[in-house]
């Protein structure tokens, strides 16, 4: 599996994620492609100022992208995401994906405490915090694209690990 930066022909792999019902059901909705596009121009843009990192995950093998992970600053915090298109879940892709970011994460010593916030409902992402060394902090609300879900916030400490 490889990582790297999301680029302007990822479009189609960002509207197959986000525009999609199943894949959007713990965030919020699928999106118009509209706004999917807009949000590539602006991930194209963080990613050039290198103030996030938007890694596209690569299986082995082949030049198509099965998903994305995400760590960003908002709010003075560090906050991590992922997603894997439906064809390539199961395989341990996310896993996989998100302890290569960890260790990124860890070399560039910037991100500190890093959190994510799956729904509660979330199995795999569930499944994922707790198998990459995240520690369970508790449940909170959290409002993502106009909604209230009710998350898991998981913490993992890239300047404590290694
Ligand atoms: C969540 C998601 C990224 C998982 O991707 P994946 O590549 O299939 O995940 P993996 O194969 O690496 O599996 C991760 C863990 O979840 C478990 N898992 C996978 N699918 C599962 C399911 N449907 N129910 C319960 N557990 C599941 C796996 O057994 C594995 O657990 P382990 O680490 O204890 O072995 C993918 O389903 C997805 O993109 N969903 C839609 C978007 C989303 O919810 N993003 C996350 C928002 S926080």
């Amino acid at each position: 599996m490889l990582l790297r930066d999301v680029e302007p022909a990822d479009l189609d792999a960002y509207v197959r994620m986000r525009c999609d019902p199943v894949m959007m059901s713990e965030l919020g909705g699928p999106q118009p492609r509209e706004r999917v596009a807009a949000q590539l121009t602006r991930d194209l843009e963080t990613v050039r100022e290198g103030s996030a990192w938007i890694k596209m995950i690569v299986p082995g093998q082949s030049a198509q992208v099965a998903g994305t992970v995400t760590l960003y600053l908002h709010d003075g915090i560090s906050e991590i995401g992922w997603m894997v298109l439906p064809e390539c879940q199961g395989r341990g892709l996310a896993s996989e994906a998100v302890r290569a970011v960890l260790d990124l994460a860890r070399e560039d010593g910037r991100w500190g405490l890093i959190h994510a916030f799956p729904s509660t409902t979330n199995a795999a992402s569930n499944a994922i915090c707790r198998s990459t060394g995240f520690t369970l902090v508790g449940q909170e609300e959290t409002t993502f694209a106009g909604r209230v879900f009710q998350t898991s916030h998981w913490v993992f400490d890239s300047s404590a690990h290694g």
